[in-house]
């Protein structure tokens, strides 16, 4: 059996499915992901360093200049075939590190965002100040009209913790799952990448879609493009009765 049905064959076999998405899931919709190589002017920038509170202090201008090319370049994506085909299956619930709303616009209902979102600006000092943005016209560096401290995109940066509320649901939806579809992540970014090792210490299968293989604890890997191969595995699953899970958080 090729790696493909194996993974076909799990899904479909499955009753609650969860996914664990990342940066891959949206590449091919056009949006860089983190640890690929880049290209363009921001390629010499390294986005871990941007992604930081020391690279927000360091250049503030900088970081939100980044942040506002990777919003007008997904203000423009469209979702690709893996998006839509998560979306179909409407009893999935989506556990996300992407702070892009690539799965919302195909129409799934259930995607909790681990990393926050790019849509949103919040308060770097934490006043609780928050705004949604148009990304296709996004503003520049400014401070927050309630305590004058700067204004940030609403995601969750190297070193900061993840939102509680959204971990505890991600936690439960992952512990409920007979079977993890981890999609395009490199699974190297902690706690998030946790979520692989807790589902399979509660049993529950592994299956990674990846474009190169990843350190996991999976059933079984299936290599190359996420719109490629995710269609493919999820055609002809049985779509289960959504219960009443988590609705998506941020968006
Ligand atoms: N199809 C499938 N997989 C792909 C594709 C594709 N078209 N393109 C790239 N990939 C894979 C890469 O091989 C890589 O293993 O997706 C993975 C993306 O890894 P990262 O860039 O590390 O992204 P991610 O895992 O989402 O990063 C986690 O780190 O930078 C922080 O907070 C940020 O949420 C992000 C987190």
């Amino acid at each position: 059996m090729s790696s493909i049905e194996h993974a076909h064959a799990l899904v479909a076999e499955a009753g609650r499915v969860a996914t664990f998405t990342g940066a891959g899931l949206s590449a091919e919709s056009g949006i860089d992901t983190f640890r690929d190589p880049a290209t363009g002017y921001w390629a010499r920038y390294d986005p871990a360093e941007l992604a930081s509170p020391a690279g927000f202090a360091a250049d503030p201008g900088l970081v939100i200049d980044w942040y506002n090319h990777r919003r007008r370049t997904l203000a423009a994506a469209e979702p690709n075939a893996a998006h839509r085909a998560l979306a179909e299956q409407a009893d999935l619930t989506h556990v996300t590190q992407n702070v892009d709303h690539l799965l919302e616009r195909a129409g799934a209902q259930r995607v909790l965002h681990l990393h926050g979102s790019i849509g949103l600006d919040r308060c770097h000092r934490a006043c609780g100040y928050e705004e949604r943005i148009d990304i296709s016209a996004p503003p520049g560096l400014r401070p927050c009209p309630s305590c004058g401290a700067p204004l940030r995109p609403a995601v969750v940066w190297f070193g900061e913790t993840l939102p509680e509320a959204t971990w505890i649901a991600s936690v439960e939806a992952i512990s409920a799952a007979d079977l993890l579809l981890v999609i395009g992540t490199s699974g190297v970014v902690y706690p998030a990448a946790g979520l692989i090792d807790h589902a399979r210490s509660t049993g529950a299968a592994v299956v990674v879609v990846n474009a190169e293989p990843i350190r996991a604890p999976a059933d079984v890997a299936v290599i190359g493009s996420a719109a490629d191969l995710v269609p493919m595995i999820l055609a002809g699953r049985r779509v289960g009765q959504a219960d009443a899970g988590p609705g998506s958080d941020v968006w």
